[in-house]
């Protein structure tokens, strides 16, 4: 406790709860929850959307078994909220020291703007922050008004059939993004857990291999979306949705 109470003399003046080394302990504990229920949605999202409507919903409720129990739920909700809240905290504190919002490749020859491979880690975090409080909202909020909200492989077919202009990039740079940030932690993780301490370097090095595993996710992602754009195989529209808008379709979410 009177650590808690310290002031972090090489940080300035900000408690030690508050601390780098403190917040990236917590970023890896809720980090691995996340990747926890993560994993099982990537199985859902990505293979799953390859089989059809029943490969798709069969999965979802097979595993919402598991993150849907009233203890496990609230655990992964806790773990993203706190993730993003810190994830908000550093990116607000580099911006006050005017660091940069990525890391950037300064020896790019395509661009200066090109990102190092914890530079992309950085970026697919700020992708998935923007994206998650809207996913979650979507998937969970309406089910508070109606018990009978669920959202499955038609749903989303319809979302992309759509508005495709809006949901293919949202779900793919989601999707794609979490794939990245998802492995990059594993790495990063093993590096701590077998004290390999040059693991900068050795990111750098081995840069274009970083860049063809954002690739594969994306590839991945995209392969999933045509899949869930009924574009491998036919999909029946989801019954009961006529030609909406957008506010109109998020309303008809919360209606009994
Ligand atoms: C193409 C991309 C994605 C699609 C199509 C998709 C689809 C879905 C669907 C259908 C549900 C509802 C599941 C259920 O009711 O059991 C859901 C829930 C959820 N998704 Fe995604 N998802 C995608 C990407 C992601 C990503 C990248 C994350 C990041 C972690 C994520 C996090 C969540 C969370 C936290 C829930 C709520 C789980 C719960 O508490 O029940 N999703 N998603």
């Amino acid at each position: 406790m009177s650590n808690i109470l310290n002031y972090d003399y090489d940080n300035k003046k900000r408690f030690l709860i508050l601390s780098t080394e403190n917040l990236q302990r917590i970023q890896g504990l809720t980090g691995i929850v996340i990747s926890g229920f993560y994993q099982l949605h990537f199985v859902n999202v990505i293979i799953g959307s390859h089989f059809r409507e029943a490969g798709f919903d069969g999965l979802r409720d097979l595993f919402r078994q598991i993150y849907q129990n009233k203890f496990i739920e609230p655990i992964i909700l806790g773990s993203i909220g706190i993730h993003l809240g810190v994830n908000a905290y550093l990116i607000l504190k580099r911006r006050k020291y005017n660091q940069e919002l990525y890391e950037k490749d300064i020896n790019s020859t395509i661009s200066a703007k090109m990102p190092t491979p914890y530079g992309l880690y950085q970026l697919s975090s700020i992708f998935i922050s923007a994206f998650i409080f809207t996913h979650v909202s979507a998937v969970r909020l309406p089910i508070l008004f109606n018990p009978n909200h669920t959202v499955g492989f038609s749903g989303i077919y319809y979302t992309l059939k759509s508005w495709p202009l809006i949901f293919y990039p949202y779900y793919f740079l989601f999707s794609s993004s979490m794939i990245y940030h998802w492995i990059f932690s594993y790495w990063r993780i093993c590096c701590r857990a077998f004290n390999i301490s040059n693991h900068r370097a050795i990111e750098y090095q081995s840069k274009s291999s970083w860049y063809k595993v954002y690739g594969v996710g994306a590839l991945m992602s995209t392969s999933a979306l045509l899949a869930l754009g009924g574009k491998y195989f036919r999909v029946l529209p989801p019954f009961g949705l006529g030609n909406m808008n957008l506010l109109q379709f998020a309303k008809s979410m919360f209606n009994k």
